[in-house]
C-alpha cells in the first residue's frame, strides 16, 4: 500500500517532465544501478507437518509464511539497447506460523532470513523512449540462514535447517526517465521458491515440512545509468 502511494507521488512529480523532454536511449554497454524498496509477499502453500521417528504426517497441518519489506540493490548490464541482464541483491526475514490443525497448538515455529539472488535476462521494448517497459525471465537461488526454532517447539538444543531453493523467476517493470541518467523504476517479480524445513531436537523431536514460498516481489525505486 505504501509502495503504491509512493509510486503515484513519484509518477505525478516526474510525469510531466518525463513526457515532455526526450532523453538519451539505453546503449550497449550501459550499466543500470537501481535502489528499490521491495515487498516480498509469499504465495505460500505447504505440505503436512511430519513429526517423530519415523516421521508421521499430522492430518490437516501446515504452515504459512509472512511477508517482508526490504531495501534491495540491483544491477543491470545492457548487452544491446534492447537486451539486458539483471542481478538483484538483498535479503528478507520471515516468520513461519503453524496453520490448520496445529495453528493454535504451535503458533510461530520458525524465524529465518532468505538471501535470494536472482539473475534475469530482460527485453526492453523501447530503450530510446522516456518510459521504458521491460519483461524478463531467469533463475533464482535462495539461501536460508539464521534459521531459528520459535514458540513451543523451541527447547534447549532445538535446531532447524531449511534447504536451499533453485527456481525460475519472471519479471515485468518500467523505467521512467527523470533526465539523461536518472530514472524511477517500478518492478514486479514472481519467484518459484520451495524448501524443506527440517527440525531436530524440538519438543516433539524430529519434524519436517515442505514449503512452497513462491513470492511475488513488488518494488519501487530510483535508478541511474552509468
Ligand atoms: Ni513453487
Amino acid at each position: 500500500m505504501k509502495a503504491t502511494k509512493l509510486a503515484i507521488a513519484l509518477l505525478a512529480a516526474t510525469g510531466i517532465s518525463a513526457i515532455a523532454t526526450p532523453v538519451m536511449a539505453y546503449e550497449a554497454g550501459d550499466w543500470l544501478v537501481r535502489g528499490r524498496i521491495v515487498n516480498v509477499n509469499p504465495n505460500d502453500d505447504s505440505g503436512l507437518l511430519s513429526v517423530g521417528s519415523p516421521l508421521a504426517a499430522l492430518p490437516g497441518s501446515g504452515v504459512t509464511v509472512d511477508d517482508d519489506t526490504i531495501p534491495e540493490l540491483d544491477i543491470t548490464y545492457m548487452i544491446t539497447p534492447n537486451w539486458g541482464v539483471e542481478l538483484i541483491l538483498g535479503y528478507s526475514e520471515h516468520d513461519v506460523d503453524a496453520s490448520g490443525t496445529v495453528k493454535s497448538l504451535l503458533g510461530q515455529v520458525i524465524e529465518a532470513k532468505a538471501l535470494p539472488p536472482t539473475l534475469t535476462l530482460q527485453y526492453h521494448f523501447s530503450p530510446n523512449s522516456n518510459i521504458r517497459p521491460y519483461v524478463g525471465a531467469g533463475v533464482n537461488y535462495t539461501y536460508f540462514f539464521d534459521e531459528e526454532v520459535t514458540g513451543i517447539l523451541d527447547i534447549p538444543g532445538a535446531k532447524i535447517k531449511m534447504d536451499d531453493s533453485w527456481g525460475l523467476a519472471v519479471q515485468a517493470g518500467v523505467d521512467i526517465a527523470l533526465n539523461d541518467d536518472w530514472f524511477v523504476n517500478l518492478d514486479v517479480k514472481y519467484i518459484d521458491m520451495d524448501t524443506t524445513a527440517k527440525f531436530k531436537g524440538t519438543l516433539v523431536g524430529r519434524a519436517e515440512i515442505d514449503v512452497d514460498i513462491d513470492p511475488v516481489v513488488w518494488g519501487i525505486g530510483i535508478g541511474r545509468r552509468f
